[in-house]
């Protein structure tokens, strides 16, 4: 029997590579996104893969829509915490509204997801929490005092959870991303941009599928024995 995969913010950008990779890969796998119902469509029209809308943000609609995933699937058994968002502002010019909607999506909805299947794994005794975080969680960024400190916060996370999972076998590990080739990075400005990318000693920025290979191995069986882990994929911008 397959494997039941849920990948949040899985139609656009990485997530979308990461779906189609654990498709690729044999899982039966869904999507979920919050917004952008044009791309999801076109991704589930494209790929065949389902779609499910809510927002990681807001803890009933976590409950509600895992609940409709798994009675169209079964049990959640490889989530992958990627939905995230950027506000990005130098910190005298960041609002409250700025700080809460990024810490909302990108760290509470890492608690809002797992704490939703993490019973059911237990019970089951296996279980595969993904969670990407950001190289700029592991460097900081200037103009990212939110998003730093919200995927910082998913690293701690995914250590404490590795602690308490590994018993009922459940994995809980991370990914830091460098900055990758999708339109959460495109949209920083060009001259900005530019000057990151000169950064980056592979000279380039990185693939969405090279991230998603890195859970498609976290995922399986082969990494049973790695939990509380990071996998850095940055292209040799920082080493922790
Ligand atoms: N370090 C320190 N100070 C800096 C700085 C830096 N890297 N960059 C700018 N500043 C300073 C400027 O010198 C300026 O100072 P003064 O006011 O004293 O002159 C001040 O900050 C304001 O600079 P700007 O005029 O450029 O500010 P802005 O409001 O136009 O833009 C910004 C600020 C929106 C944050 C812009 O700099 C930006 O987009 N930066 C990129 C942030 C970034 O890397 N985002 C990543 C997005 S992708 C992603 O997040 C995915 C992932 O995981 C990697």
């Amino acid at each position: 029997m397959s494997r039941v995969a849920l990948v949040t913010g899985g139609s656009r950008g990485i997530g979308a590579a990461i779906s189609i990779a654990l498709d690729k890969a044999g899982y039966k796998v869904a999507a979920n996104y919050a917004g952008n119902d044009e791309a999801a469509a076109k991704f589930r029209d494209e790929t065949g893969i389902a779609v499910y809308k809510w927002s990681v943000a807001d803890y009933e609609e976590c409950r509600d829509g895992i609940a409709r995933f798994e009675s169209d699937h079964g049990p959640v058994d490889v989530l992958v915490n990627n939905a995230g968002i950027t506000r990005d502002a130098m910190f005298h010019r960041m609002t409250r509204e700025q700080w809460h909607e990024v810490i909302d999506t990108n760290l509470t909805g890492v608690f809002n997801m797992t704490h939703n299947v993490w019973s059911g794994m237990r019970e089951r005794k296996f279980g595969r929490v993904v969670n990407i975080s950001s190289i700029n969680g592991q460097k900081g960024q200037a103009g990212q005092a939110n998003y730093s400190a919200a995927k910082a916060g998913d690293l701690g996370i995914t250590k404490a959870l590795a602690q308490e999972g590994a018993r009922a076998g459940i994995t809980v590990n991370a990914i830091c991303p460098g900055y990758i080739g999708t339109d959460m990075v495109m949209s920083v400005p060009e001259d900005v941009r530019n000057k990151i990318v000169a950064q980056i000693p592979a000279g380039r920025l990185g693939e969405p599928e090279e991230i998603a290979r890195c859970v498609v191995f976290l995922a399986s069986d082969d990494a049973g024995f790695i939990t509380g882990s990071t996998i850095t994929a940055n292209g040799g911008q920082f080493f922790v």
